[in-house]
């Protein structure tokens, strides 16, 4: 039997993309073992989440800081020895410095709640509201310097309802969040997925722009005409 992925994720808030990746690896989905759980909020109910999970936490106050180099340089030094094989980021609301970024290439990943490139950033559900969206979704990419850039992996698309709120729109795009991360970090798990020059390769094949495109039937028939 090849060993379990070995993996550090970073979070900030409640953690329901890290339950979703526990859940996953509990069910024997997902080839791969959380070493540890860091966090810049003492807060975040995400760190009971690993810690109900017996796995051990770290918490870095970014306020704590003189600047990013010396946060992302922190964490660095908590990450390295664990030796992870990949990088995380579920929910982790700091931006990364590009030391940080390219110190982890090619096992960095991040989940995003729009369909990258559009609505990077805050309020992304709110955005897509306000642009009149019929689509929005989320984006699992690996992590480049650019503020959610990156080449893509796997997006899934949701309608927008005319009744939709930015709190209904999150939580119909939150439910697909919790299906694309634990694919994207099973296939990468597998060592199917992997970052090359050329982009991001799913079985050796190069992924389109979209990253693999998820689209629900279930939700299409719920869309308005
Ligand atoms: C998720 O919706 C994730 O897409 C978003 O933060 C939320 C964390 O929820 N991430 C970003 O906006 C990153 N730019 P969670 O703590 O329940 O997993």
């Amino acid at each position: 039997m090849p060993q379990p992925c070995n993996m550090v994720v970073l979070i900030s808030g409640s953690g329901s993309n890290l339950q979703a990746l526990l859940d996953g690896i509990k069910a024997g989905e997902i080839p791969a073992r959380i070493s540890a759980v860091l966090c810049n909020r003492a807060d975040a109910y995400g760190l009971q989440r690993a810690r109900e999970a017996g796995i051990p936490t770290h918490v870095f106050d970014h306020k704590q800081y003189d600047g990013r180099e010396d946060f992302d340089a922190a964490l660095i030094q908590a990450i390295d020895p664990y030796q992870p094989q990949l990088v995380v980021l579920a929910g982790f609301m700091r931006i990364l410095t590009p030391g940080f970024v390219r110190h982890y290439t090619g096992r960095l990943l991040n989940i995003h709640p729009s369909l990258l490139p559009k609505h990077k950033g805050l309020h992304t559900h709110q955005l897509a509201l306000d642009a009149g969206d019929s689509e929005h979704g989320c984006s699992v990419h690996f992590v480049s310097e650019e503020l959610d850039g990156g080449p893509l992996v796997v997006q899934a698309v949701v309608p927008v309802l005319a009744s939709d709120t930015a709190s209904t729109l999150a939580a119909r795009v939150q439910q697909q969040e919790h299906r694309i991360y634990p694919l994207a970090v099973r296939w990468f798990a597998e060592g199917r997925l992997r970052l090359t020059e050329q982009g991001a390769m799913l079985d050796k094949q190069l992924l389109p722009e979209t990253g693999y495109l998820i689209r629900d039937k279930a939700f299409q028939a719920q869309a308005p005409s």
